[in-house]
Formats: structure tokens, C-alpha cells, sequence
């Protein structure tokens, strides 16, 4: 069957009856900086906007997503990206002058990845994408388990997880780094869910405010994973649970590891964006030509048991551009640590109930309650 030909089967959400407030959000917050709370909006929460902090900080809401990244983030994002801002809001202008500078590979990290989202990742609603990537990532815990929870996604990128566990939790907060948070606000209109961009090591969250956080395929893309997890720990509470999908190696497919394209990196971490994405397309139209029309062509004559015996048959019959941007995805990222089921084990010391999974051969699934 053509996945691309059912994409689009969800039913839209339901459309806040109430106009959007951030009455829910607010009493989650922390700054990013002091740490303290009570924090309070004014602006429209639909646009733009200021989240201010007692001590005097005021922090932009842009597209109806809180801009809380910690100032050395937060002071390059905006010049880059919305320079007007700043001057129709100089307080902001005022306390980020002092900012210091920012980690150059989490900045590059947080521009790298709203090239990604913004420019390639508006594709449409592909919810059964979504849902088999989420089956893949947390086997065995389907969204609904989060029915009536506050949850936090850690690293929630365009959404797409997002948009399925926000349909069940009593409140969804996605966090991300880059600008994906805005296709995800676009894209998830329900009351209950909140997009804000942050970064997870310095998260703008009270401590243990959340009953559960899950994070898929974020972590590994830190400079210490085990440290990103264990602030993210810090903000679910004693008995409340986490779920992780990361990248591994060791264990799984062996098509899944040349996928990752290890031996590339030194190379392509070094390419500017438009060569990256000139080998993307050079190697994509070279997997085209040597997996998927073998796939389909096996199909058309009815042999889809061989088919299917092809590595990564299932994005035979999806549109270009996916299929270009997976393999961008790939080549882009300044970070990647591959984890193991040890490091691991070790990042859930002392948690109950811990499950180390294997996720079909393809990384791992890591879930246990604080
Ligand atoms: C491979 S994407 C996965 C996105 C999403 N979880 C998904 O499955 O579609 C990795 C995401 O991690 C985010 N990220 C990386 N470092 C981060 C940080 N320090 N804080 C928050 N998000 C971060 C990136 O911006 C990117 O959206």
C-alpha cells in the first residue's frame, strides 16, 4: 500500500473554544536564568508578546511560542532571525546586551535544526508516519498511556509525537531548541498544548512539575547526553516516569548502523548547508535508484515478500522531498553520540521498574519511574 495515498487521515484536532491563553503554561515556568517562579504574559497568546520574570526579565513570545532559551542563545537566535523584534521590544534588547557567549556547537545545533524544520519539514500531516514512528521508538506505550498526565516532550522538533500524545495528556508541553516549535504550534492548536523553545539543559521548568517526560532521538544530540538526561529527570516528579529513544550501535541491524553513516561524518560535519544538501540529494537519487525501485518494481509484479526484503522498503513510495530530508537529517546534525545499553543502565540508576529495550534494531528504547 502507498503510505503517502492514507497520509492524511487524521481528523483535525479541536479548536480551542475559548480564545488561547497561557493561563496553564505559566504556573510551570521557571527562568531559564534564576530559576525563580511567577512568572507572568502579557501580549496576545495567539502572537506576540512578553513573559516576565520578577526579578525584571522579559522573555519574547513570537507566533505564540515562549522564547525561554537562556540568554546566550536566546541574544544570536534573535538578531538571526527576528532582529525586528528586539527593536519593538528594547527592554529585551536591554538585559540580553550582557549575554555571554553561547557553546558554538549548541548554537549551531539550534540553527542547524531550524534550517531542517522550517524549510523541509512542512510536508503535511503524515499522522500514520507519526504513529508508526512513535510504535517503533516507545514500543508498548502507546500515547494513550499518558491520558490525564502533564507531560513534557523533551526535544519535540516539528511536533509530530507531540501532536499524538497532546490529543490524550491533561496538558502537553513540547520543548525544542530550534525553530520546529512553530510548525508544532501550527500544527497542534488544542488548549492543552503548549510549544516553547528552550534548551533542555537549562529548561525553563519548576523542578518536578511534570508526571512524565519522553524524549525521542534528542539526547544523543547533546554534548553529554547522560547530564541532558538527568536534567530533564530533575523535572518530573518522585514516582512519575520517563521514556527515552536513543541512537545506539552496538546490537542492532546491521543496515541500521551503515544508515547512520558514521564513516561520513568527519567529512560532512564540515560541509556548509548547501553541500549538505547536495550529497543528500546525490545519495538519496543513489538509494532511489539502488533500493526503492527494485521495491516497487517487485510489488508492481507481485512479489512483495521480496520487496519487503529490501532495506528501508517502507519509504519506497514516499515523496521526494521526505525521503531527501531523512537523509539530510543524517548528514546534518554538529552532534551524535552513539549510547550504549550500559550508559544507559547507568542513567537509570536507582529508578524503579527500569526496561532497556532493544527497539527492533534499530536504537534503543530506555523507560523507568523516578
Ligand atoms: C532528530 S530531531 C528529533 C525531533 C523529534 N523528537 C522527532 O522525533 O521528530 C532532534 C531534535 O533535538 C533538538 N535538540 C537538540 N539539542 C537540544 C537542546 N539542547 N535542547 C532542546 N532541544 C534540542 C533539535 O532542535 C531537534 O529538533
Amino acid at each position: 500500500m502507498n503510505p503517502v495515498a492514507k497520509a492524511d487521515t487524521l481528523a483535525a484536532p479541536r479548536l480551542p473554544e475559548s480564545p488561547p491563553t497561557m493561563n496553564a503554561l505559566l504556573p510551570l515556568l521557571a527562568c531559564p536564568v534564576t530559576g525563580e517562579t511567577g512568572l507572568t504574559f502579557e501580549g496576545d497568546p495567539a502572537g506576540e508578546g512578553l513573559i516576565r520574570s520578577p526579578s525584571g526579565r522579559a522573555w519574547p513570545v513570537i507566533g505564540g511560542v515562549p522564547r525561554l532559551l537562556p540568554p546566550d542563545l536566546l541574544a544570536p537566535f534573535l538578531q538571526a532571525h527576528f532582529p525586528d523584534f528586539t527593536r519593538r521590544h528594547p527592554e529585551v534588547e536591554a538585559w540580553l546586551r550582557d549575554a555571554p557567549p553561547a557553546e558554538p556547537a549548541v548554537l549551531e545545533t539550534l540553527l542547524d535544526y531550524s534550517f531542517q524544520h522550517v524549510d523541509l519539514a512542512d510536508l503535511g500531516m503524515l499522522v500514520d508516519d507519526w504513529r508508526a514512528t512513535w510504535d517503533r521508538f516507545q514500543p508498548g506505550l502507546p500515547p494513550e498511556s499518558f491520558a490525564g498526565e502533564t507531560v513534557l516532550e523533551v526535544g519535540c522538533g516539528e511536533g509530530r509525537h507531540a501532536w499524538l500524545v497532546s490529543e490524550h495528556a491533561k496538558c502537553l508541553v513540547g520543548l525544542d531548541l530550534s525553530r520546529g516549535v512553530e510548525v508544532a504550534r501550527r500544527r497542534d492548536p488544542r488548549p492543552n498544548a503548549f510549544y516553547v523553545q528552550g534548551d533542555l539543559r537549562r529548561a525553563p521548568f519548576r523542578p518536578e512539575v511534570f508526571d512524565a517526560f519522553y524524549s525521542n532521538g534528542v539526547l544523543h544530540h547533546t554534548p553529554v547526553p547522560e547530564e541532558s538526561f538527568q536534567a530533564a529527570a530533575r523535572l518530573v516528579r518522585r514516582g512519575g516516569r520517563a521514556a527515552v529513544w536513543v541512537y545506539g550501535l552496538d546490537e542492532m541491524r546491521l543496515t541500521y548502523r551503515l544508515s547512520h553513516l558514521t564513516f561520513l561524518r568527519p567529512l560532512t560535519n564540515r560541509l556548509p548547508r548547501g553541500a549538505q544538501m547536495a550529497l543528500a540529494t546525490g545519495m538519496t537519487a543513489a538509494v532511489e535508484v539502488g533500493l526503492w525501485t527494485p521495491a516497487r518494481v517487485l510489488e508492481r509484479l507481485g512479489r512483495e515478500d521480496l520487496a519487503k526484503r529490501i532495506p528501508y522498503h517502507d519509504a519506497a513510495h514516499r515523496e521526494w522531498k521526505y525521503k531527501q530530508r531523512r537523509m539530510f537529517d543524517r548528514l546534518n546534525p554538529p552532534i551524535t553520540h552513539y549510547i550504549t545499553r550500559e550508559a544507559l543502565a547507568r542513567w537509570f540508576a536507582g529508578w524503579s521498574g527500569v526496561e532497556i529495550l532493544n527497539a527492533d534494531g534499530q536504537g534503543w528504547s530506555a523507560r523507568g519511574r523516578r
